[in-house]
């Protein structure tokens, strides 16, 4: 027997703090249009160092809305998988700190995954196989990131890129009279490209010395135009995937939520396939790059301002460092 799968409520938080274009001309040598320009990007927002806006944080503030939209209670998620590469703690994982944040009594499965950009589709690709198979009824799938820590706000070639957020899913048994489900998935990685956007500094091969500190080599680190090609490839190949897997053509996707790394690998992407732009949902002006988050916070905000309704198809598409990649296809 397999069950339907239904996406039942989804959140998203963002940090108060916006850090605008023009802030960043007045940190490194760049300005507005350049950066409009090149990526589509406008502003970004920065967690509070004080607290109150980490990961765990913002999840819990995203959950809480996700709840109430799928009108259930925290103790009705059977697992969390956190997507995210900036934890709050290496020990314990960030999804166990969610767990305790919700006050969740079931002990629940609580598990991080570091698969960058690609988390939250990884979480939801993964939930879904648990869920149609019946080994798990409602999980929550979070997508959390405070990237502020992890830039280099010396180096203009990533520091504009890069904003902190948080976005959630809780997906789960479709149990309604509706056809809401996961279509397809798609789920990848190439670790040649590895190189291509990594943050080698601070593992276990090589934890940080004063040196690293004093060069700032410990912070992440990409190679821009290597990772553009790669990704409007891969994107674009998803989505044919994901297409073929469930015997569907483009013209039956309403909604491409494709991962908003920057506005010309969308548009480069929504021009492979031959999408109308118009079914495009990009956010990329307001928040930036927040990877993992970016894909549940666009979704997040679609169906919040009435683009996306029930019934709708969706595809979400996403790569990241890794590289890993990965899509989604489902009747929301
Ligand atoms: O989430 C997944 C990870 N992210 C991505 O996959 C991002 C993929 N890559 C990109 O989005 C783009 O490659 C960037 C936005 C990072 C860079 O855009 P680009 O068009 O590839 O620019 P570039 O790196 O080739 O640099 C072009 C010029 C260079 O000057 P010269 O050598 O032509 O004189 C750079 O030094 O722009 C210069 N530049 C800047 N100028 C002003 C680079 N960064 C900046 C800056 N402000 N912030």
């Amino acid at each position: 027997m397999e069950y339907k799968v239904k996406i039942k409520g989804t959140g998203m938080f963002v940090p108060e703090k916006i850090l605008t274009n023009t802030d960043l001309s007045k940190m490194v040598e760049t300005n507005d249009e350049w950066i409009f320009d090149r990526t589509g990007i406008r502003e970004r927002r920065i967690s509070n160092t004080e607290g109150g806006e980490f990961p765990s944080d913002m999840a819990y503030n995203a959950t809480l809305d996700a709840l109430k939209d799928a009108n259930l209670e925290p103790n009705d998620i059977d697992m969390i998988l956190f997507g995210s590469v900036t934890p709050d703690y290496k020990l314990p994982n960030t999804a166990v700190v969610l767990q305790q944040k919700l006050g969740i009594t079931n002990h629940c499965a609580s598990l991080d995954i570091a698969a960058a950009c690609s988390g939250f589709v990884y979480g939801i690709n993964m939930a879904q196989a648990m869920i149609k198979t019946g080994m798990m009824k409602n999980i929550l799938v979070v997508g959390s990131e405070m990237l502020s820590r992890e830039v280099n706000w010396e180096d203009r070639g990533t520091c504009i890129l890069f904003g902190d957020g948080c976005g959630v899913s809780i997906i789960g048994r479709n149990e309604d009279a509706d056809e809401s489900d996961i279509l397809s998935v798609h789920l990848g990685a190439d670790g040649t490209g590895s190189e291509f956007f990594d943050q080698p500094i601070g593992g276990a091969i090589h934890p940080i010395t004063t040196d690293h500190l004093e060069n700032r080599t410990h912070f992440m680190q990409m190679k821009g135009r290597e990772m553009f090609k790669v990704a409007t490839r891969t994107l674009a190949q998803n989505a044919r995937t994901v297409l073929e897997k469930a015997n569907l053509k483009l013209e039956d996707v309403d909604w491409l939520v494709p991962h908003q790394a920057n506005i010309r690998i969308i548009e480069t992407t929504g021009k492979l396939l031959g999408i109308d732009p118009e079914k495009v949902i990009i956010n990329i002006d307001k928040y930036a790059n927040t990877s993992a988050a970016t894909v549940p916070m666009a979704f997040h905000e679609a169906i919040k301002d009435g683009r996306i309704k029930r019934g709708d198809i969706v595809l979400f598409d996403a790569f990241g460092a890794g590289l890993t990649t990965g899509a989604t296809l489902l009747r929301y």
